[in-house]
């Protein structure tokens, strides 16, 4: 009796596993995402994630809040300028390192603005949770393709080590990628407001 009692007690735990579906919960992945949050509404990030206006900001950059991209800077409809000055002309494409203070930025990609939908300057947690979750307004993207964005980025590598004495959001590429993934799993949960 004592032995049946024993491997009763030995066997619970695997069964347990085996039944309940692992699954990631609700506050879990609200918390998640609350750290997404305060990477996304980060300046190094919404500088360029702006609104049909096409005008890139300047913000922790010395110069106080609201103040938009000198030289009156718009990225058009094309979001690179080519309607106008485009971007290649001071923020060249190169793998340098970036380190002299107020130059334009460079990566190797090019420098420019991401799509309208993708505006998340000025909005909200829930505002950017609800078209983060959605491939209407997120850039057709499935969770998968968001992580694998995050890992493969030029601007995202480039907005969490920016160089030249700017600051950067905190954590790393990893993290917020592997928050999205946790966000994801967890059936992407925003909160409403
Ligand atoms: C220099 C401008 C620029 C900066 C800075 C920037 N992004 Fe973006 N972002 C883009 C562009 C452009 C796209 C559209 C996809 C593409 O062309 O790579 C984009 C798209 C995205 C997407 C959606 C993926 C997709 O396929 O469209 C995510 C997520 C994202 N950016 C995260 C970030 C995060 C996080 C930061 C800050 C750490 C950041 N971005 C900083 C330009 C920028
Ligand atoms: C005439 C030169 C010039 C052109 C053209 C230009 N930029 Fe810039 N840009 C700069 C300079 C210089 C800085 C750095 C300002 C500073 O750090 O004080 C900068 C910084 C930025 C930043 C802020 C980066 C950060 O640290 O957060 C963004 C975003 C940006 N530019 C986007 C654009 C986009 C998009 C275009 C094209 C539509 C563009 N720029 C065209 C000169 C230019």
């Amino acid at each position: 009796m004592r032995l049946v009692f024993a491997l009763m007690v030995a066997a619970a735990p695997a069964l347990a596993q085996e039944v309940v579906t692992p699954q990631i919960p609700r506050e879990e992945g609200l918390a998640a995402w609350d750290r997404i949050f305060e990477v996304t509404s980060h300046p190094r990030c919404t500088n360029c994630h702006v609104g049909d206006a096409g005008i890139p900001m300047w913000e922790a950059l010395g110069y106080g809040e609201e103040r938009v991209h000198g030289m009156g800077i718009v990225a058009d409809d094309s979001r690179i300028g080519a309607e106008s000055v485009p971007c290649r002309t001071c923020h060249v494409t190169s793998a340098r390192a970036n380190t002299v203070p107020h130059a334009p930025p460079h990566i190797d990609d090019a420098w420019r603005l991401p799509p309208i939908e993708l505006e998340w300057l000025d909005k909200s947690s829930a505002e950017v949770c609800a078209q983060m979750r959605d491939p209407e307004t997120n850039d057709g993207n499935t969770i998968a393709e968001l992580v694998e964005h995050l890992q493969t980025s030029a601007f995202v590598a480039w907005g969490f080590d920016p160089g030249a004495g700017r600051s950067a959001p905190t954590g790393t590429v990893e993290d917020i990628a592997r928050d999205v993934a946790l966000w994801g799993e967890a059936g992407t949960p925003c909160v409403e407001g």
